[in-house]
């Protein structure tokens, strides 16, 4: 099985997570890894590039920082201009049989996204828009892979739930 990992963060230089588990993810085998932000720093997307990757591999990791509630805007402008019509959906089926997985940091604690915490809400209820449009386009949506508590987590912590990543990649 063949992995993409996409990593959308616009500042992986000040990255505490994501530029980790960049790290882990190139060092794992069968696994490519795209830092987006620095392919695309004008936002324009290679889209023909973008779909021949995701039809050349099985399983797709979009890898980001939480920015309010969902990702960094290129992952939408990604999606917008990627998951075109005649492709992925209406007459074209590309992303049928393809695993997508989510790999999330998140600055705030697991806690405190239940129905109790101080989001409200879940983070199942707020990454659903990424599984319906995969749902949509006929993909697998694997269980997301979170680090949580980025904020409040020593560098022990954090290296111990980025030691995870590899097994979630390939697994
Ligand atoms: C613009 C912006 C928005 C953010 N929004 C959220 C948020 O909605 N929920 C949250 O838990 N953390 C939020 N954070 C914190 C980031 O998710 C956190 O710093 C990041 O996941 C840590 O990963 P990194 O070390 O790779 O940057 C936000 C940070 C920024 C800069």
């Amino acid at each position: 099985m063949k992995t993409l990992v996409l990593v959308f963060h616009p500042h992986l230089e000040k990255s505490q997570v994501n530029r980790k588990l960049m790290d882990a993810a190139n060092e794992t085998g069968d696994v490519t890894v795209m830092d987006e932000y620095a392919a695309y720093t004008d936002f324009k997307i290679n889209v023909e590039h973008e779909q021949e990757l995701i039809e050349t591999h099985d399983r797709i990791v979009l890898q980001f920082p939480f920015y309010w509630y969902s990702s960094p805007a290129l992952l939408k402008q990604w999606e917008d201009d990627v998951i075109k019509a005649g492709w992925a959906y209406g007459g074209g089926r590309a992303l049928e049989g393809k695993e997508f997985m989510l790999a999330v940091s998140t600055g705030s604690p697991a806690d405190s996204y239940t129905s109790e915490g101080s989001h409200v809400r879940t983070m199942e209820e707020l990454l659903s828009p990424f599984e319906t449009t995969f749902r949509h386009t006929h993909a697998t949506y694997l269980k997301p892979f979170l680090i949580q508590g980025v904020a409040t987590s020593t560098d022990e912590q954090i290296d111990a739930a980025v030691a995870k990543y590899p097994a979630a990649l390939i697994g």
